[in-house]
């Protein structure tokens, strides 16, 4: 039943509302997915036909219960508008966010620039959102026994800005997501590549002074650090050094790819179109920087891998990197919400031949392989 019903949402997807929607702007596609998500709301129940379930995708890490390991990652649902859509389409966890404690109007429009052929979007949101006072009712009405990651941006909107007072602005967004009735991990974005500054937590000092910040506020739930997606392995290690050494307990690796110069472009991409890329230009990168992370932090890190995952096999070559869950964006949105269903399916099939009896089994045994 469940097979059946992805592929034909699969073929209505892509035959019927991906070629209307890809004909409108993608500022307009994404603000009438999340208000059509919205009004769904709990009366997604229905889309959970798409869903595959399978005892083997089961983990429970931090505390949480995970029903399988693909989610959604940051920055699709800003406002905290569609966590029952998301656990309704099958995935095992949310996130939600980036948000600040007060609302952010974000950059200039456009906000997004899709380039279809090389299977990515160019994101120059700059942590738009609403802000917590208008957030936390929605948290309170949450979908129960379904993990929801809330992502805190850490950011200035003005180049120059003091860094203590972004440190005090992220941990009063998260000092209000303590109550666990709001969410079950917190995830801080050191690294969002849209707004003004040039991601001074992603250098040691500052990022020892960010965390020290969060260690105090003592959330008592998991806490999560959103990587930047560099290609310098030594200022990832420099990053990840930092972290060992507070209260972490996962990497989310990685965020949108900044650096366009090492990107294979299939579309014409105007140069003042600004903004980090998405999808598959992140999939390599992201790729190897969770094999060098899990071969580097082995468990003291949890990884959840984020960055280009459209198939079934994008996510199995990350778990088996050393991804514990893998989180995604960009393929939701080519493929249609069938793919979580569909991505979990696969994943049980690379399970069964590969032998495994659990997805936990399966994980870091490429990196293991490289280590020996
Ligand atoms: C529309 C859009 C908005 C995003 N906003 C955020 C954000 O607010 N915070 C964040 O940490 N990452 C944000 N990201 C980055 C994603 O979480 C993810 O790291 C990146 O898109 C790579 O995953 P994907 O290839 O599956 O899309 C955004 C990505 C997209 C496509």
């Amino acid at each position: 039943m469940g097979k059946l019903s992805r592929r034909a949402a699969r073929a209505l997807y892509k035959n019927g509302i991906k070629p209307q929607l890809f004909k409108k702007h993608p500022d307009d596609v994404h603000h009438r997915m999340v208000s059509s998500a919205r009004h769904f709301g709990r009366g997604a129940g229905p889309l959970r036909i798409l869903a595959h379930k399978d005892k083997r995708l089961e983990q429970d890490l931090f505390g949480l219960h995970f029903a399988n390991p693909i989610g959604i990652s940051a920055g699709l649902d800003k406002n905290a508008e569609m966590p029952h859509v998301a656990r309704a389409i099958g995935c095992g966890f949310t996130t939600v966010g980036s948000l600040t404690d007060t609302p952010r109007r974000g950059n200039e429009r456009p906000w997004f620039y899709r380039l279809p052929k090389t299977r990515s979007l160019v994101v120059h949101v700059g942590m738009a959102n609403i802000g917590l006072d208008k957030i936390i009712p929605r948290l309170k009405r949450r979908p129960r026994q379904f993990p929801l990651v809330a992502s805190v941006a850490v950011v200035s909107q003005k180049p120059g800005c003091n860094q203590a007072a972004i440190i005090a602005d992220a941990c009063a967004a998260a000092r209000r997501l303590k109550d666990p009735a709001l969410c079950d991990a917190v995830e801080i974005n050191i690294s969002c590549p849209n707004v003004a500054d040039d991601q001074p937590f992603t250098r040691a000092p500052a990022l020892k002074k960010l965390l020290t910040a969060v260690d105090a506020l003592q959330l008592d739930k998991p806490v999560f650090i959103k990587m930047p997606n560099l290609a310098d392995w030594s200022r990832y290690q420099e990053i990840l050094d930092v972290i060992v050494q507070h209260n972490v307990q996962a990497v989310v690796v990685a965020n949108l790819v900044k650096d366009r110069s090492a990107v294979a472009l299939h579309d014409d991409l105007p140069a003042d179109v600004k903004g980090g890329l998405s999808g598959e230009p992140c999939r390599e990168r992201s790729l190897e920087l969770i094999r060098q992370t899990y071969a580097y932090c082995g468990d003291r890190l949890k990884i959840i891998g984020v960055g280009g995952t459209f198939t079934a096999q994008d996510a199995y070559d990350k778990i088996r990197a050393g991804a514990s869950l893998v989180g995604m964006i960009t393929g939701l949105i080519f493929e249609g919400p069938q793919v979580v269903g569909e991505i979990n399916a696969g994943l049980s099939e690379f399970l069964e031949k590969d032998g495994h009896d659990s997805v936990r089994a399966a994980v870091g045994t490429d990196s293991r392989l490289l280590q020996k």
